[in-house]
């Protein structure tokens, strides 16, 4: 899509980390947006933040996982702002632990926000796309999803399907100007999940992001209709592209240079409770 101005667009997880970041770029390019998140407040700051770029935008406070709150989201936008142009799929949850640690419940969840809550949405918003000739989705991966990523494992498999479905669903969509892609970065610093993290200190080889750089890839999937773009240092976009050719060697460095026993510890600190 090229013309952004007035189109209207959907971000979930819009209540912190890098779904805010998002929001503002889509926001900056005149997107008519709708925040979607379960924290009313967090909406309201985001929404507050975006008043400088144009009207506030719409907040609607609602649970991605859930069918009730899928139907209400497409329906209180289609009502209060028009049909979406536009869905980035961002809301996610993650666990960083253990396997044999983690809770049945943890697994029931992340793949209901991570993975179900994405398809739902995007059956839901995908008719009003259709008919009008034209729209974009981006769900938001992870390099985690892309490779090994252990001790975040759910996280991963979802991510991992994610990839399928986006790559599925943009051939089963070609030619009917509905473009689907999806961006995976790897650590995002300043803000969101790994932010959050209290392990010691990174090996050098696992890189970090801005937030911004994950906006602006958003941004180019939609207006070059990219179908992947992965946000990292060089050294792991080249460790993402050898690991379509050989997964194994890509897993062998990771985990020679520290970046699973780093993980490894974000899990165990978790585990004491830090
Ligand atoms: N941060 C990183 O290092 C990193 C790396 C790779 C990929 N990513 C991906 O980037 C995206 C954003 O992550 P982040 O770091 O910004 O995470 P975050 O700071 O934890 O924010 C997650 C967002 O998702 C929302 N959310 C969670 N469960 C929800 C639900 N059931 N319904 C509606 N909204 C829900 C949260 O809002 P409420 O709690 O208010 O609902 C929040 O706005 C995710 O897809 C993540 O997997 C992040």
């Amino acid at each position: 899509m090229r013309e952004l101005s007035g189109a209207v667009g959907i971000v979930t997880g819009a209540s912190r980390g890098v779904g805010p970041v998002i929001a503002e770029r889509l926001a900056r390019e005149g997107v008519r947006l709708a925040l979607v998140a379960r924290s009313e407040e967090g909406l309201a700051a985001t929404a507050r933040h975006l008043r400088r770029y144009g009207p506030e935008p719409l907040t609607v406070p609602a649970d991605v996982s859930d069918e009730d709150g899928q139907k209400h989201i497409v329906e209180t936008v289609c009502r209060e702002l028009g049909p979406p142009a536009l869905l980035v799929n961002n809301a996610a949850v993650e666990r960083i632990s253990r396997f044999q640690d983690v809770a049945v419940e943890d697994i029931r969840t992340i793949l209901m926000v991570n993975l179900f809550g994405t398809q739902a949405l995007t059956r839901l918003v995908l008719p009003h796309m259709l008919a009008a000739g034209s729209g974009h989705i981006v769900n938001i991966g992870s390099v985690g999803g892309r490779t090994a990523y252990p001790y975040g494992t759910i996280n991963s498999a979802a991510k991992h399907g994610l990839v399928g479905f986006t790559w599925s669903l943009r051939e089963e969509l070609r030619g009917t100007g509905v473009g689907v892609s999806a961006v995976y970065p790897t650590l995002v610093a300043d803000v969101g999940i790994s932010a959050r993290w209290s392990a010691g200190k990174r090996p050098l080889t696992l890189g970090q992001v801005t937030p911004q750089a994950v906006a602006e890839a958003v941004l180019r999937c939609i207006r070059k209709d990219r179908v992947e773009i992965t946000v990292s240092p060089v050294m792991e976009r080249i460790a993402d592209v050898f690991s379509a050719v050989s997964p194994r060697l890509t897993a062998w460095v990771a985990r020679n240079s520290g970046v699973y026993s780093y993980l490894r510890e974000v899990a165990d600190v978790g585990r004491r409770g830090g």
